[in-house]
């Protein structure tokens, strides 16, 4: 009863919200089960009992679970569904990860109902980094109450800080989930050759969702004295805590794709050995920026097919992974939105090599036919045929 009670609290904080970050211009009338609210609560169940079970694939594919977990996904796959529809006619970049997650759930559940538990418990940590994106993108005062005793219980509590910091953004719970980062930041058994990751999650948490620029810096300072550091890193960290006052100042004051294009170009000039280390903090200082901008600007010129193009490169740099990505959406919409805009023609170039890195281990040299003709009709509208 009481969680009854947080989480009527929560829902009614959350709910405006909610509506503005799906960015839908008039105001809806949420009604009944069709409510945004209610749809992530239930992709929140679907996943709170699927996830856990299929860790471990012996529980996942229990006879004795089957039921129980079928129609979890089965929840996940309706909710998604209509969180889909919700996000038509809104911010694209929801759009598409809505799409997504609608896709992945339908996978996941049609996996598991022919057996294939492995592909279907892939697919769901697949729909798990969806969720991480969606809820990175911008701003949040707003975390989740209902999700509070999500993944210390349980299956969860056992799992390493890294994953369950995943699963905490996913849940948007982000303080804990920064202190998740920050064990494995100070935890002396990781090796520091392995922390950009947990380094990108904590600052696109810290900053593109809290827009806290001070909770890194003694975090920073304590991890830049670890003595297992190379220098270069060392020195990459302690040029972040650095700049991070200065680039508070001016990321409050940004409001253009200029000034976010020239504090790139500056953590370009940063990365002085080429593996995105130095520049990581002014990339994701950007990419806030850049979501802000993109939010806030429907009009499809072409200063807005620059911003989808810069999202679309850095996330090319700080993106979690090439599982799922958005980096080709914002590359393909950035396209769209202005073909003839001199950032077109760099973004088929880059759109072209992701596609084909996308391919990279597998003994795929081309791209199949399908996506060669998906870039020939991009081509296209760049040549204005
Ligand atoms: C298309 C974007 C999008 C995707 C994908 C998405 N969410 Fe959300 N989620 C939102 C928005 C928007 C909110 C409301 C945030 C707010 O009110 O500030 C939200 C809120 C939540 C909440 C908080 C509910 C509450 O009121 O406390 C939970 C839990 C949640 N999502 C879980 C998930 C999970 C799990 C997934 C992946 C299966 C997921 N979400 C995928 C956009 C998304």
């Amino acid at each position: 009863m009481r969680d009854r009670m947080r989480w009527g609290a929560a829902l009614a904080a959350c709910a405006i919200t909610a509506w503005a970050i799906l960015g839908c211009g008039e105001d809806p009338e949420p009604t009944g089960d069709d409510h945004t609210q209610t749809v992530m609560r239930e992709i929140f169940e679907g996943i709170r009992v699927a996830l856990p079970a299929s860790i471990d694939g012996s529980v996942f594919s229990a006879p004795n679970n089957q039921g129980e977990i079928f129609s979890a996904l089965d929840r996940l796959a309706r909710n998604a569904a209509l969180l889909e529809k919700h996000s038509q006619g809104c911010n694209a970049e929801m759009g598409f990860l809505a799409r997504s997650v609608e896709r992945d759930a339908i996978e996941a559940k049609t996996s598991y109902q022919h057996g294939h538990y492995k592909r279907a418990a892939f697919v769901l940590r697949q729909i798990v980094e969806s969720c991480v994106i969606c809820h990175t993108r911008l701003p949040s005062d707003c975390g989740s109450v209902v999700a509070a005793d999500f993944v210390d219980k349980g299956v969860m509590a056992s799992l390493p800080p890294q994953p369950r910091a995943t699963l905490l953004i996913a849940t948007r719970q982000f303080d804990e989930a920064l202190q998740a980062l920050e064990e494995v930041l100070t935890d002396p058994l990781t090796h520091p050759a392995i922390m950009l990751g947990p380094l990108t999650d904590y600052l696109v948490v810290a900053i593109r969702v809290l827009g806290d620029y001070e909770r890194p810096v003694p975090v920073f300072k304590a991890f830049a004295r670890r003595k297992d550091l190379w220098p270069s890193l060392r020195e990459d960290v302690n040029d972040w805590i650095a700049a991070l006052p200065s680039l508070q100042e001016r990321a409050a004051r940004a409001s253009t794709v200029t000034s976010a294009r020239a504090i790139i170009d500056e953590g370009e000039a940063l990365d002085e050995y080429g593996d995105g280390q130095g520049s990581l903090l002014h990339f994701i200082v950007a990419s806030s920026i850049l979501e802000r901008y993109i939010e806030a600007h429907p009009m499809r010129n072409a200063e807005l097919g620059e911003a989808y193009y810069l999202r679309g490169i850095l996330e090319t740099r700080i993106g979690r992974n090439y599982w799922v990505t958005t980096a080709p959406f914002f590359l393909e919409e950035s396209i769209r939105i202005a073909p003839t805009a001199p950032s077109a023609a760099e973004a088929i170039i880059v759109l072209e090599r992701e596609m084909l890195a996308a391919y990279e281990g597998s003994d795929i040299e081309e791209l199949p036919d399908e996506e060669e003709a998906h870039l020939d009709e991009l081509r296209a509208l760049i040549e204005g045929s």
